[in-house]
């Protein structure tokens, strides 16, 4: 089947069989290694882009369900002179990771959290991030990391 898309700004155009599911799509079709494949069950976040400006876990999505869409990678988060999203910056400045797998899925959930709430508290950042598995912080840097990610957006 054929499938069109946008993705990170470009139109795209792929041969794909009816069961290929968005994170292979991105990831083996289009290189996109920055989205995380860690349970392909939508339980640990780590596939999280964005789809039309919502946070979606992309194995739980076919590619056809995203047909006409726009995708959002990790990829695409930085500006174009390089410089951080500030919610990368964020988690960079509240060291918000230590093995950096989850952290493509946090910080996509992150920013779709701080669209629909710029000023979340610990319990509103707890439970917006609650769709995405960390094996290694403990969370607590992750949630001072998107209170700040917050603050910068908010400018
Ligand atoms: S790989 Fe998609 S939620 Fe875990
Ligand atoms: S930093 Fe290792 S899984 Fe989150």
């Amino acid at each position: 089947m054929n499938v069109s898309l946008t993705v990170n700004g470009k139109p795209v155009e792929c041969d794909i069989e009816e069961r290929t599911l968005l994170s292979d799509l991105l990831r083996e079709q289009l290189g996109l290694t920055g989205t995380h494949r860690g349970c392909d069950t939508a339980q640990c976040g780590a596939c999280t882009v964005h789809l039309d400006g919502v946070a979606v876990k992309s194995c739980n999505l076919l590619a056809l369900q995203a047909a006409g869409g726009s995708v959002t990678t990790i990829e695409r988060i930085a500006a174009g002179d390089g410089s951080l999203h500030p919610m990368q910056e964020a988690f960079r400045e509240c060291h918000g990771l230590q093995c950096g797998f989850c952290t493509p899925g946090m910080v996509m959930s992150a920013i779709d959290l701080v669209r629909r709430c710029p000023e979340p508290d610990v319990g509103a950042i707890r439970e917006g991030l609650e769709g995405n598995l960390c094996r290694c912080t403990g969370y607590d840097n992750i949630v001072q990391a998107v209170a700040l990610g917050a603050r910068h957006m908010r400018g």
